[in-house]
This record gives C-alpha cells, sequence and structure tokens, in this order.
C-alpha cells in the first residue's frame, strides 16, 4: 500500500470511536490503572468490571492489599483464573511498599522490574498514568501491527519479537500517547478481531497491507514448529 500506520490518524480515531467510559479510564492513579490492566490481560473487560469494583471496595489502595492475608486476595480473585496472576498482585502490593514507599514507580522501565509486570503493562501504565511517551505489545496489538505493517514472521522468535517492538516504537505519536495507546487496544477489541475483522471500520483500512493481500485472518503467522 506504501503508505504507513498514521499515529494521528489513529488517536483522532479513538477520541471518536474509542472507548472512554470505563472505570480505570477515569483515573490516573496507578495502583487503580495497574490493577485493571492485571485483571484484562487475559479476562474480558464485561468479566473485569464486577471483580474491578468489588476489588477496590475490599483494598482501596495498595497498602490494604499489601497488609491482606494472600487467600483473601485470592478468595476475590475467584472465577477470574490464571491465579498466578493474583499472586503476582499481591507480592507486587508488597514491593511497592517495602521498596517504593507505598507509591509505584512513574516510569515503564520501574515498573517493569516489579513482580507481574511484563514490559508491555509497564508501558501501558506509564502511558496512562505519567504521559510516557512507550510502546504496548500486547496479544491485540501484536495482531494489529502485524496485520497493518504486514508483518510476516514468527513471533516465537524472539529476533522477530524484537523488531515488532521497534515498529511499535518508531509508529508512536509525539502528542496524545493516552489516546493512542487506548487505541491500539481499542482497535483490537472492537474492530481488528481475530475472526472477521471489521476493516470497513478500521482508521488504518487504507494502509493496512494485509487488507490489501485480501487475507488479514493471516496475521500474526504462526509457523508449525
Ligand atoms: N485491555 C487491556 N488494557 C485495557 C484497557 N485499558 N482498556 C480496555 N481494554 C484493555
Amino acid at each position: 500500500t506504501g503508505k504507513r500506520p498514521s499515529a494521528a490518524t489513529l488517536v483522532a480515531w479513538q477520541r471518536t470511536h474509542g472507548r472512554h467510559a470505563l472505570p480505570w479510564q477515569r483515573t490516573r492513579d496507578p495502583y487503580r490503572v495497574w490493577l485493571s490492566e492485571i485483571m484484562l490481560q487475559q479476562t474480558q473487560v464485561a468479566t473485569v468490571l464486577g471483580y474491578y469494583e468489588r476489588f477496590l471496595l475490599r483494598f482501596p489502595d495498595v497498602r490494604s492489599l499489601a497488609a491482606a492475608p494472600q487467600d483473601e486476595v485470592l478468595a476475590l480473585w475467584s472465577g477470574l483464573g490464571y491465579y498466578s496472576r493474583a499472586r503476582n498482585l499481591h507480592a507486587c502490593a508488597r514491593a511497592v511498599i517495602e521498596h517504593h514507599g507505598g507509591s509505584f514507580p512513574n516510569s515503564s522501565a520501574a515498573l517493569a522490574k516489579l513482580p507481574g509486570i511484563g514490559r508491555s503493562t509497564a508501558a501501558a501504565i506509564a502511558a496512562f498514568c505519567f504521559g510516557e511517551r512507550t510502546a504496548i505489545l500486547d496479544g491485540n496489538v501484536k495482531r494489529v501491527l502485524t496485520r497493518a505493517l504486514g508483518f510476516g514472521d514468527d513471533l516465537a522468535e524472539a529476533a522477530h519479537e524484537r523488531r515488532l517492538w521497534q515498529h511499535a516504537e518508531a509508529l508512536l505519536p509525539k502528542t496524545g500517547i493516552e489516546a493512542y495507546t487506548q487505541g491500539l487496544m481499542d482497535l483490537g477489541a472492537t474492530v481488528c478481531t481475530v475472526r472477521r475483522p471489521a476493516c470497513d471500520a478500521c482508521p488504518w483500512s487504507n494502509c493496512c497491507v494485509a487488507r490489501a493481500e485480501g487475507r488479514p485472518e493471516a496475521y500474526p503467522v504462526k509457523t508449525r514448529k
């Protein structure tokens, strides 16, 4: 297609067509944003909403979470699955109290050193809470970017995944990192879906290599091992 995906186009799309009313979008409190990002890692928004609300009623801040017995954290997590998330959550709260004086660190690099916070989650928290200009690359965003770019190399290879991270960084907007980051998530969740993506509704349809090839579902490429 010759055109490269425009960050400004995605920012404008997010502001008119993206999601704005989710509870964790109404705050810049790193504790709340962190909790939402961990819950959303393997769970749909509709399911997370109730858990998020109950969790915050019982544990309104990182100190109350750190002070709780692990059993109680796991009980509130019950039904969400992937329980290592809950154990890491508890360990992370305790690390924030013990090593950071009770405040989450304010950079993605420092956040990524905490239990259960990987590079993409750290970047999402830093973008939403601190406006840090840094790239995310979770499962949905891998799908969006490999399709838009026609990136055909298997991400199971570390070198290929590193190269996609570099593309993700090169695409970042000069301003509006919050809307851009949310826009990538919204695009992956509502338009650039695994099956039957709604390309007609996509702000990047005119530059998307996968669409031009007529096979958006072929990305991300998974080669047999
Ligand atoms: N999935 C992961 N992070 C999300 C967010 N901030 N909003 C909606 N869905 C998400």
